[in-house]
C-alpha cells in the first residue's frame, strides 16, 4: 500500500514526492532529522523531539520551515492518513536546494526542504527482541565531533550495524578513548549493584529523548543513576545492560563482545524500566 508522505507543505503519494538533485541533504548530508514513535495512534514525547529539532537547526544556522504547532498537526495528519497504530514518523529538514553544488551555504532565502513519512510497525511495543535481549559488539567510534546534533550523516552508524550483522550480532556499541559513547542508533547503559550507569551528556553523544525520560522515571522510582563513561570491560562485568531510543524504547542487552551478562536473559532493571517507560509514555502521548 502506498504511503501518503509530506513534502514542503503538501501531502502526496510517496511515488510523487521528489526532491532536487541539488538538495544539500543529498549532496552534503546537510540536514537534520528526528524519529518520533507512535503508540496507540498517538505521538510519544513529541515536545522533546520538537525541542531537539530546534536545537539541531540552530546549531547549524539552519532555519525551520515550520512552527512547532504546525509540525504537530503534520505528524497527526500523517498518522491519520496512513492509519498508523504503532510505528514511527521520520522527519528530515535540509538546507534546501540551491541551483548548483557549492560548499558555501546557499543564500539565506533558499527554502529549507522538509520531508516527513510514516513507518508502520505493528507490534513495536510487544517486540520479541525485548524478551530475548540483544547481542552487541564494540567498534571504535569514528564519527564526527558534534554527535549532539542529530544530522543525517549516518554512514558510520550504518557501517557499524553491518559489522554487527557480519559478526552474527544485533548492534554495535562505539568506543572512544577507552569509554563507550553510545550505540549506533541508541544510548547505552549498564547496571551494576542496582545503579544505572550511562555516558554523561556532551558533544560526544546524541542527547536521547528516550534517555531523558528513562532517567527521569528511574530517579522517580528511587533508582540510583550515574552519568559517566564506562569501559567495555566494566560493561562485560555488569549485572545487566540495555539501550534506549525512540524506536526500541528500553531494550535489554544480554551479550557484549561474546561475554554473556548474568544468565543471558533480560535483567530486572531493564524489564522494569521498559514497562514504566511504555506505561508513562502512553499516558502522556499526544
Ligand atoms: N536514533 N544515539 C544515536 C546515535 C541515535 O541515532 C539515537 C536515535 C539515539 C536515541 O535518541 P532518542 O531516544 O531521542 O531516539 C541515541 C533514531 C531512533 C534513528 O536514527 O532511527
Amino acid at each position: 500500500m502506498s504511503r501518503t508522505v509530506y513534502l514542503n507543505g503538501d501531502y502526496l503519494p510517496e511515488a510523487e514526492a521528489k526532491v532536487s538533485i541539488f538538495d544539500r541533504g543529498f549532496l552534503m548530508a546537510d540536514g537534520v532529522y528526528e524519529v518520533t514513535s507512535v503508540l496507540g495512534g498517538k505521538l510519544i514525547d513529541f515536545a522533546g523531539h520538537a525541542a531537539r529539532l530546534e536545537r539541531s537547526l540552530s546549531e547549524l544556522d539552519m532555519r525551520s520551515p515550520i512552527g512547532t504547532g504546525a509540525l504537530l498537526e503534520v505528524h497527526r495528519e500523517l498518522v491519520r492518513l496512513n492509519d498508523i497504530d504503532e510505528g514511527m514518523i521520520y522527519l528530515q529538514i535540509t538546507r534546501g536546494a540551491p541551483d548548483d553544488r557549492d560548499f558555501v551555504y546557499p543564500p539565506e532565502d533558499t527554502p529549507p526542504t522538509i520531508v516527513l513519512f510514516t513507518q508502520n510497525k505493528p507490534g513495536l511495543a510487544d517486540s520479541p527482541a525485548a524478551k530475548r535481549g540483544m547481542k552487541v559488539i564494540s567498534i571504535p567510534d569514528e564519527r564526527w565531533g558534534r554527535r549532539d546534533i542529530k544530522t543525517v550523516q549516518l554512514l558510520y552508524p550504518s557501517m557499524g550495524k553491518m559489522m554487527a550483522k557480519a559478526a552474527g550480532k544485533d548492534d554495535a556499541w562505539m568506543v572512544e578513548d577507552g569509554a563507550v559513547t553510545e550505540g549506533t542508533s541508541n544510548n547505552a547503559y549498564i547496571v551494576k549493584d542496582n545503579t544505572i550507569i550511562t555516558r554523561n551528556l556532551g558533544n560526544e553523544i546524541l542527547h536521547g529523548i528516550t534517555r531523558a525520560a528513562v532517567l527521569r522515571f528511574a530517579r522517580e522510582a528511587q533508582m540510583q543513576v550515574e552519568e559517566r563513561g564506562f569501559t567495555i570491560k566494566e560493561a562485560q562485568a555488569a549485572d545487566e545492560a540495555f539501550i534506549t531510543s525512540a524506536s526500541t524504547f528500553v531494550m535489554p542487552v544480554v551479550e557484549i563482545d561474546d561475554a554473556t551478562l548474568g544468565d543471558g536473559t533480560p535483567g530486572p532493571v531493564a524489564r522494569r524500566l521498559r514497562e514504566i517507560y511504555l506505561d508513562e509514555s502512553r499516558k502522556a502521548a499526544v
